[in-house]
């Protein structure tokens, strides 16, 4: 299992204070941040008989043709300052840029969302079943967007006129065990047979499936599974049968599946490929700098006042955007500078002249937390995409360089592989594992239109890998690595 974090939520969930709980995501307070922005309006405004694309979910501010930088000082520049002494001032501050906070928009991921609700579209106009898998790094807004369009779709198959929609979302690390999927969703076709009649949760779905009298008078179902990075078992089993639960002659399931990108190349997709149901791939790319100081922004907008030195701002966007571009990430570091300000105002000895978050405040907690985020990113990697790494490094070491071709990397891994006696991927496996290394903020390819020409180069620190594998006893035991 490639992740070891809790499911939705980043490590400041654990440390809420109580008085911040009203922040956790409630239909209530979801309704009530949603009333207070202009895309509402621009959902209930639109003509009920025709589906849109969720491009008009984005506020028109962010279609100005300025640079981010130059709008965001402009923002700032005309926005009282906030006083940071103020318990509920520092509140609202603290909720705009809390993980459980749903934002009003899902900025920078119009393209993503537009895809996702095309293919639902799709299906609930041809009532025809079908997959999706939503793949990509931690933090890109995979739950978020699939979430949004979750909402849209029960709005718009309102408006529409069509049989509503049936919803089931699971969030697979509540599963007691893997298989417990089948019965989740077994029930929410309201069916009542009962199961002692010697068939499993499963066969009853697929029973189901192949008949054309079903329950639940016929409705389309919409089954979003999260986090299904818990369904992979050694023989995936769960996931094929559930993906194969769409290809059924009567199966009225839309499966959007979400997991992260480390599995999927060389997991479960060949083989759903072979057995014929292989879902619509939708990756969510980590976020850039300029990506994250805009959803930054967004977030910010809904408070009165300027709380950051744009300066700061635009900091934390690079070095989160550099070491994994996980927006969870960036909202904790921001949160946390916000705190290293009000524990020095709270610290009677210092002569604080300053009430707003200024660089060196974001400074510290980028120190805090992003270089333990890089090498936590490092540590919890599969094992030949650790091996890529460490054959990166020791490739520059050995010719003076920080630049190589995906082509010499390739080499320089198979090498390592034959000396420590493991057998080396393929080409196709090994260009997908630099492919996610590189989603995952830790290498930069660049453009080329053959593959093994492609320019890598690493976007960390090289000594985060040196200090990522430091007493890891693999590591220093392979031959010409131990040097790194
Ligand atoms: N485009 C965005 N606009 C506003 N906030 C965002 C955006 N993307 C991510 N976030 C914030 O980051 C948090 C994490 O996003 P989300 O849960 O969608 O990530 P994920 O891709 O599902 O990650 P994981 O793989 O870890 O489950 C969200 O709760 C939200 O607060
Ligand atoms: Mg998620």
């Amino acid at each position: 299992m490639a992740k070891t974090r809790s499911a939705n939520c980043g490590p400041e969930c654990l440390n809420r204070s109580p008085d911040s709980e009203a922040v956790v995501e409630t239909t209530e307070n979801r309704k009530r941040s949603r009333s207070q922005f202009p895309d509402e309006s621009l959902i209930k405004t639109r003509s009920p008989a025709k589906w849109r694309s969720p491009r008009g979910c984005t506020g028109k501010l962010l279609c100005s043709p300025k640079s981010p930088r130059k709008r965001l000082s402009d923002q700032f520049s005309q926005r009282p300052k906030w006083n940071p002494r103020d318990p509920s001032q520092m509140q609202a501050v603290k909720e705009a840029l809390h993980v459980a906070t749903a934002p009003t928009n899902v900025a920078c991921r119009k393209d993503e969302q537009k895809r996702i609700l095309e293919f639902c579209k799709a299906c609930i106009e041809q009532e025809k079943a079908g997959s999706l898998y939503v793949c990509g790094s931690p933090g890109t807004g995979k739950s978020l967007s699939v979430d949004k369009v979750k909402d849209l779709l029960a709005v718009r198959s309102k408006e529409v006129g069509f049989q509503s929609l049936d919803t089931l979302a699971i969030n697979c690390t509540s599963l007691t065990n893997t298989s417990k999927i089948f019965s989740k969703i077994l029930e929410k076709f309201h069916y009542c047979k009962k199961t002692s009649d010697g068939f499993s949760p499963l066969q009853h779905l697929q029973n189901l499936f192949s008949h054309k009298k079903q329950p639940s008078s016929g409705k389309m179902m919409l089954i979003i599974v999260d986090e299904m990075d818990y369904l992979i078992t050694k023989d995936c089993a769960v996931l094929h049968n559930l993906f194969m639960l769409t290809t059924f002659p009567f199966s009225r399931c839309i499966l959007i599946g979400i997991a992260n990108a480390i599995n999927l190349a060389d997991r479960f997709l060949p083989k759903l490929e072979s057995l014929n149901c292989k879902p619509v791939v939708i990756t969510f790319h980590a976020y850039s700098k300029d990506q994250i100081l805009k959803i930054l922004h967004h977030r910010l907008m809904v408070l009165q006042f300027d709380v950051f030195q744009p300066l700061a701002l635009e900091f934390c966007a690079r070095k989160v955007a550099a070491a994994s571009g996980d927006m969870r990430k960036a909202l904790g570091v921001c949160r946390s500078a916000v705190e290293v300000l009000e524990a020095q105002l709270r610290d009677a000895t210092r002569n604080q002249d300053t009430d707003i978050v200024m660089f060196d405040h974001m400074n510290i907690a980028l120190s805090k937390a992003v270089k333990s985020a890089v090498v936590d990113t490092i540590q919890s990697l599969p094992q030949h995409q650790q091996i890529i790494l460490c054959s990166l490094v020791k490739l520059f070491r050995q010719c003076k360089k920080n630049a190589t071709t995906l082509g010499d990397l390739n080499k320089a891994y198979s090498e390592t592989c034959k000396s420590s006696q493991i057998p080396a991927v393929g080409t196709l496996e090994f260009t997908n594992m630099c492919k996610v290394l590189s989603d995952q903020g830790l290498l930069k390819l660049g453009q080329s239109r053959e593959d093994k020409l492609k320019r890598v180069t690493l976007q960390i620190d090289s000594s985060d890998i040196t200090f990522a594998f430091k007493g890891n006893r693999f590591f220093s035991n392979l031959p010409g690595v131990a040097m790194i």
